[in-house]
């Protein structure tokens, strides 16, 4: 079928949320590329935001598919199967961990996270210690509880009445999270580093500063490394550049490689509230699954993948201030470039020219390459960007030049275009 009418039909058919999809369709992937049904191949520094951190089509994961898939699908968690067994030891091996509940996406990973620090606080100290403090400019997902969790109104606009027990400080301020901490605060709800409201790095002392505020105070700290974990900061967890860990950590993006998966670990302790019957999911963990993120968590380990995301991370930075003196960077493999206006413009001109790259807010551009770059597709992705930034740019210093396609390509809608009237912006 033509590409045209696939597109007729997606806009037909489809529930209209994702309305500023790209006006590709992407048939094939293999290592860092993709391919569109026209043919037309593309540099993949998205991962299909930050999942598919081993590039497509892994030789070690599609044989960890097709056996899994010719062996047991699924049981329900009525029975024991034998990797999910074997994949919550691993995560508790390499982890602050000691138990492991899996889910299906982050935002159930986060849901089974929230609804444990409520069951846990109110047991453990009181009935009416419950609520959640997250931070703006955050994100935890689109089920009621997460967006509400979410720290940015976009997401929760029209879904009101938004669960009650949640409360919004700013981003990497120690101060304000104390102000906020009261009879009635159950736990503390962060992302090591924001990537979908900005790429936000916070100061060296903001995770060990909330280790010790909820230590104080008896409340646990849920780490949110849905899109930092494994590996892509440069350690296999983020919190391990902070020296501390959480009570709670939330996974999935990358866990396995594109096949749906969330997981929840927790220190014995907090797990101990989770009795028979408290929380559960159909899906969550099937042999399947767990046997394919198996094989991706050993992968990413034996080939020391956080090691080798440090290095490429610092070859693009390395780049992107060549483009230009300054950037707004920087976390190694989840890299944001803050730009003089929107991004949108600048994916679609990257995509254009053979390059997908993400945004993250509404001017900075995201890059989130699987972890398995290689220096060349580095250079690449450089030139590219220079070129969308636009040599037009140069001779814009404001960054006046006109922009041909209009189109945002944010799939989870994210990032705001104002169409036709964009400039192509400069590195900020
Ligand atoms: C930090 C973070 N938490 C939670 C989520 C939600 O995950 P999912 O879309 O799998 O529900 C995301 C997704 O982008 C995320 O980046």
């Amino acid at each position: 079928m033509d590409t045209k009418t696939l597109l007729e039909w997606s806009a037909r058919y489809h529930t209209p949320n994702y309305g500023a999809r790209a006006p590709v369709c992407l048939v094939r992937g293999d290592g860092m590329r993709v391919w569109d049904t026209d043919g037309r191949e593309y540099l993949d520094f998205g991962s299909g935001i930050a999942v598919t951190a081993l590039g497509h089509s892994h030789p070690r994961v599609t044989g960890a598919i097709r056996e899994a898939a010719a062996t047991l699908l699924h049981v329900s968690n009525l029975y024991h199967s034998a990797p999910q067994i074997h994949l919550a030891k691993l995560l508790c091996d390499h982890s602050f961990a000691d138990r492991v509940f899996f889910a299906n996406s982050g935002a159930e990973a986060n849901e089974a996270a929230i609804k444990l620090a409520r069951k846990y606080s109110r047991e453990r100290f009181a009935s009416d210690r419950y609520e959640i403090i997250a931070t703006r400019n955050s994100f935890h997902g689109r089920t009621l509880a997460t967006v509400t969790a979410t720290g940015q109104e976009k997401y929760q606009h029209g879904f009101e009445p938004l669960v009650p027990g949640f409360k919004h400080v700013p981003y990497n301020d120690l101060r304000a999270v104390e102000r906020a901490i009261d009879a009635h605060t159950a736990a503390v709800l962060v992302e090591p580093v924001q990537g979908e409201g900005g790429v936000n790095v916070p100061d060296d002392g903001y995770l060990p500063g909330l280790r010790k505020l909820c230590d104080a105070a008896g409340i646990l700290l849920i780490l949110d490394e849905i899109q930092t974990g494994m590996g892509r900061t440069g350690r296999l967890w983020a919190y391990e550049h902070a020296g501390t860990a959480p009570d709670i950590m939330t996974l999935a993006k990358a866990l396995a490689n594109g096949v749906p998966i969330g997981a929840m670990l927790c220190r014995e302790e907090v797990a101990s509230v989770l009795t028979a019957g408290t929380h559960g999911s159909t899906f969550g963990g099937t042999p399947f699954v767990t046997s394919v993120a198996l094989t991706v968590l050993q992968t990413v380990i034996e080939e020391k993948l956080p090691e080798r995301a440090a290095r490429m991370g610092q070859y693009l930075v390395d780049g992107l201030a060549r483009i230009q003196n300054r950037t707004g960077v920087v976390t190694v493999m989840l890299i944001g470039a803050e730009l003089s206006g929107p991004a949108a413009p600048v994916i679609d001109a990257c995509r254009d020219a053979g390059l997908l790259v993400l945004s993250a807010g509404e001017r900075v551009l995201r890059l989130a390459p699987p972890l398995i770059v290689e220096p060349r597709d580095c250079d690449r992705a450089l030139g590219i960007i220079e070129k969308s930034l636009g040599a037009g740019a140069s001779a814009h210093p404001t960054g006046a030049s006109a922009h041909p396609t209009g189109a945002s390509a944010h799939p989870t809608g994210a990032s705001a275009h104002p169409t036709g009237a964009s400039a192509h912006p400069r590195l900020a």
